[in-house]
């Protein structure tokens, strides 16, 4: 099912997204989009990987790993993983996401972060969403605030980036406590 999103205007113009789950024939799009620059550098995606690397981990279903796409006119230019705990910490889940260079700051984000929560949240019942970001990554960092991210820490020299070391936030949504 297609979960359609109303995108508002700003600064770059948006587009019209869709956002559904991830299928197998995916692949190769989200190669590219995993292979552009700005996602290698804003993720901890390494320079030259394979697409068959893509393809084997798209046809690897785990139950609690939930893969959301945002189509652009059928071109697919952005994925969100939601990732949900087990056990004592069923009810905390975690995101790693990517657009298209081409894409970022057209709304791709920002649909594919509300069609996650709303599945978190309403659908999963999890209460706390956590993710990891670099430091300096503006545009992330703008949108996880949009959503009600804040940030409970900073991870020193945890990646290697380009010849330097960086440093990440830990970022967390909590649901209110009466949510149901
Ligand atoms: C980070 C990323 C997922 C954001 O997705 P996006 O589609 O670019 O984000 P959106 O267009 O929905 O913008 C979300 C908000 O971020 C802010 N924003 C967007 N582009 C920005 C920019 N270039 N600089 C600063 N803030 C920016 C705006 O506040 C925007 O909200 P608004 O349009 O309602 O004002 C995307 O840029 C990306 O994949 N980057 C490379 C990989 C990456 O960094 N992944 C995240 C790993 S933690």
């Amino acid at each position: 099912m297609g979960y359609p999103c109303a995108i508002m205007a700003g600064a770059r113009e948006k587009v019209a997204v869709t956002v559904r789950g991830a299928r197998k024939d995916d692949a190769q799009a989200l190669y590219e989009c995993r292979s552009c620059p700005g996602v290698v550098r804003g993720t901890l995606q390494l320079p030259f990987r394979s697409a068959d690397e893509s393809a084997e981990s798209l046809s690897q279903s785990r139950p609690n790993v939930h893969r959301l796409v945002a189509e652009v006119e059928v071109r697919v230019v952005g994925m969100l993983t939601l990732e949900a705990g087990q056990g004592r910490r069923a009810h905390v889940g975690r995101i790693g996401m990517m657009v298209h260079d081409d894409f970022q700051s057209r709304g791709v984000g920002t649909a594919l972060m509300a069609a996650a929560i709303d599945l978190g949240e309403n659908w999963l019942g999890l209460h706390r969403i956590e993710l990891e970001v670099y430091t300096d990554n503006e545009p992330a960092l703008a949108l996880y605030r949009k959503f009600g991210f804040e940030i409970e820490g900073t991870k020193r020299r945890v990646a290697r980036r380009d010849g330097a070391w960086c440093d990440t936030f830990v970022m967390a949504r909590l649901a209110p406590l009466d949510h149901a």
